[in-house]
């Protein structure tokens, strides 16, 4: 018998006694990752983005009709767009149902075409809820809504502001009006971040929030607000550290994210400068667009300062700290660490400035969209999930998002809490 007719044989032998295979040996994505997530809230009702946790534990959130139309109060349907989480699943109108319902609703029907409605003593349609240093309540109102047909209305003056609440006696005690040349009216005033501290340079002593323009519409930028003086004003418009990356493609859960728009064909989504985070010491001012992978920060002196050279020293100032993934809300603990949303990892990574690296820290299978997030005194990361992405607003434009949306939590790092700047 040759060598050749032997190992033939020897194969044939081989293949009868083939075994059958499984893929348990095989390693695959374990999906989970970190401390566990512990819920803390169902959402019934409206569609939520945002989350504020005071010392006390109160919980707040907001509904911006500006994103979603179903939260757009029209004058009679009772929606409202600042609540606050009064059970396991039931949200109550914060501070009250009548501010949350602007007389004749949130568009201004009587301009052509419609517009957001220009009550100042009124919500039109918030983006953000933050606690403050102080614990005290800031509704970041966007000014903008959506109308039946989806269409985002421009703003009016009077809809874009700040307004801070005390929530010993849930009374408003400062409304900051942003003038037509701080929010245009095609702005999207989207997430605020405050330093109280009497010291900072440049300011009346009574803190500053620092707030990012989110619009879609192409005019991105900070804003700087001094609390004291009530004074605001822009930087970076036009820099492409504020703006949405070309082309930009995120996959969440396996599905592209192109974009839809009102009567026209599918796009790109383009949402710019989004997520904050102030650095744990207050001296450095981080921020993400949506549409865009990289992290970004800029000393925060360089925001505050506004005089003639301000605008050139501050573009100078930009350090771009690489690529993090796809985030939207961001927050800061005592370790210094930089929490953002991971969402094409169903996560939620955290930038440590100290050694210059991103790190995943919590990966969940009910982890969609994280949106707003919310450090607290004791202890926690608070975040809502609130599947923004398989809205109306994207690909292929039909709602696939189901009921409830969700409010988690889990420990900080190391023990760590909620940095106090004041
Ligand atoms: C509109 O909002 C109500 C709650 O306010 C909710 O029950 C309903 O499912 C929402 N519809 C859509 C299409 O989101
Ligand atoms: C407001 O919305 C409610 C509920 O969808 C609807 O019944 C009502 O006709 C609307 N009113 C106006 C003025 O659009
Ligand atoms: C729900 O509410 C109860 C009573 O307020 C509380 O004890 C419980 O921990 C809450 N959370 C969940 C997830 O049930
Ligand atoms: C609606 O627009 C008209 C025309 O600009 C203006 O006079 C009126 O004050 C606006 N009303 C509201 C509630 O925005
Ligand atoms: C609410 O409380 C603050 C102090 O905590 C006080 O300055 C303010 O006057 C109170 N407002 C009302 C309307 O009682
Ligand atoms: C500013 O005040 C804070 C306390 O609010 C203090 O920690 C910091 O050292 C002060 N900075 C300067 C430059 O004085
Ligand atoms: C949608 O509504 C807006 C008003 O907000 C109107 O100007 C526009 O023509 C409408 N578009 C379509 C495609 O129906
Ligand atoms: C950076 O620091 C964090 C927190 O200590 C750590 O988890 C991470 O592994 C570090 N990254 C690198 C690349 O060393
Ligand atoms: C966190 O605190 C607990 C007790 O409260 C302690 O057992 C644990 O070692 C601490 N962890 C770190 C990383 O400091």
């Amino acid at each position: 018998m040759s060598v050749n007719t032997l190992l033939g044989l020897l194969s044939s032998a081989l293949l009868c006694t083939a075994q059958v295979i499984t893929s348990d040996p095989l390693i695959k994505d374990p999906g989970v990752y970190g401390p566990p997530l512990e819920l803390v809230h169902l959402y019934y009702d409206e569609f939520p983005t945002g989350i504020a946790v005071s010392s006390t534990g109160r919980m707040f959130s907001n509904y911006p009709g500006g994103l979603d139309k179903n939260d757009t109060n029209n004058g009679s349907n009772g929606k409202y767009t600042i609540a606050e989480l009064v059970s396991n699943t039931t949200e109550t109108p914060y501070p009250s149902a009548e501010i949350n319902n602007p007389p004749g609703g949130a568009i201004n029907y009587t301009t052509y075409p419609p517009s957001a409605a220009n009550y100042q003593n009124y919500f039109i349609g918030s983006q953000s809820i933050v606690i403050d240093p102080a614990d005290r309540a800031w509704v970041l109102d966007t000014g903008r809504v959506q109308s039946p047909n989806g269409t985002l209305v421009p703003a009016s003056y009077g809809g874009p502001k700040l307004v801070g609440i005390n929530l010993n006696n849930n009374t408003i005690f400062k409304t900051i009006v942003f003038p037509t040349t701080v929010a245009y009216s095609d702005s999207y005033l989207n997430d605020v971040r405050f330093d109280l501290r009497a010291n900072l340079s440049g300011t009346s002593g009574q803190g500053v929030a620092y707030i990012t323009d989110s619009s879609s519409e192409g005019r991105n930028g900070l804003i700087v607000a001094d609390l004291g003086t009530g004074n605001s004003w822009r930087h970076l418009d036009g820099s492409p550290t504020v703006h949405p990356v070309q082309q930009w493609l995120a996959y969440l859960w396996g599905m592209p994210l192109y974009g839809t728009n009102v009567g026209r064909p599918f796009s790109y989504l383009a949402f710019g400068s989004d997520g904050i985070a102030l650095s744990a010491d207050g001296e450095t001012l981080y921020w993400k667009a949506v549409s865009s992978r990289y992290l970004y920060s800029i000393p925060t002196v360089r925001l505050r300062d506004n005089s003639a050279t301000s605008e050139l020293m501050a573009q100078g100032a930009i350090n771009n700290h690489g690529e993090t993934g796809i985030t939207d809300g961001m927050e800061t603990d005592t370790n210094g660490f930089i929490y953002h949303g991971n969402m094409e990892q169903n996560g939620i990574s955290f930038f440590n400035p100290a050694n210059g690296s991103d790190t995943i820290f919590v990966r969940d299978p009910r982890i969609n969209w994280v949106d707003t997030m919310s450090t607290t005194t004791n202890g926690y990361l608070y975040f809502t999930v609130n599947q923004l992405t398989f809205g109306p607003a994207t690909y292929p434009g039909t709602d696939r998002r189901k009921r409830p949306f969700a409010l988690f939590r889990v420990p900080l790092a190391n023990n760590a809490t909620r940095p106090l700047l004041i």
